[in-house]
């Protein structure tokens, strides 16, 4: 099985994710979504994955699934969300709900913040609304591979 992972990261937190979820993967290929995007059509299995800002998800992310949703509908697709605060209305938001019911595994991963790789305005929102100040990461290797193996089934 040929995987292809596309992630939408603003300060990285998500293209760690994405790195974790390669790493429990054989025959992937990791592709920044703000970046050249190999041709869709010679994998079997997408993973799409975005960080969330105001309960959106990045617009290249948007961008991709409105461009190729369906080539997506022929894969088999993994989603997931990276924030720090789970909402079940993020995925129906921003994903259109064929994609969400065909989707092998949908998942939201949890977040990460680091204020040395976030610029001043994002630091402030963290503070003042998430209430986090210092380095965050609640990622595990439970989710990855939850979301892995579902993808695998
Ligand atoms: C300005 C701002 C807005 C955010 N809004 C949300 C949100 O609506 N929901 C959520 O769960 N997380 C939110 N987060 C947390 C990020 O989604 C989280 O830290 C994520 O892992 C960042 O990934 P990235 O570095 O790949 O962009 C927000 C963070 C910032 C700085």
């Amino acid at each position: 099985m040929k995987t292809l992972i596309l992630y939408a990261s603003k300060n990285g937190g998500t293209k760690e994710i994405a790195q974790r979820i390669a790493n429990q993967m054989d025959n992937v290929t990791l592709c920044d979504l703000s970046g050249e995007i190999p041709q869709v059509e010679g994998f079997d299995c997408i993973v799409v994955g975005s960080s969330v800002y105001a309960a959106q998800i990045r617009k290249e992310a948007l961008a991709f699934l409105a461009k190729y949703e369906d080539v997506l509908y022929t894969k088999r697709v993994g989603l997931f969300l990276s924030g720090i605060r789970e909402n079940q209305e993020y995925w129906q938001k921003n994903f259109p709900s064929r994609m969400l019911a065909d989707a092998k595994a949908a998942k939201f991963m949890g977040g990460i913040f680091d204020p040395k790789r976030a610029g001043l305005m994002d630091r402030f929102v963290m503070r003042v609304v998430g209430k986090i100040k210092t380095y965050h990461n609640d990622i595990d290797d439970e989710k990855i591979l939850e979301f892995v193996n579902k993808l695998k089934s």
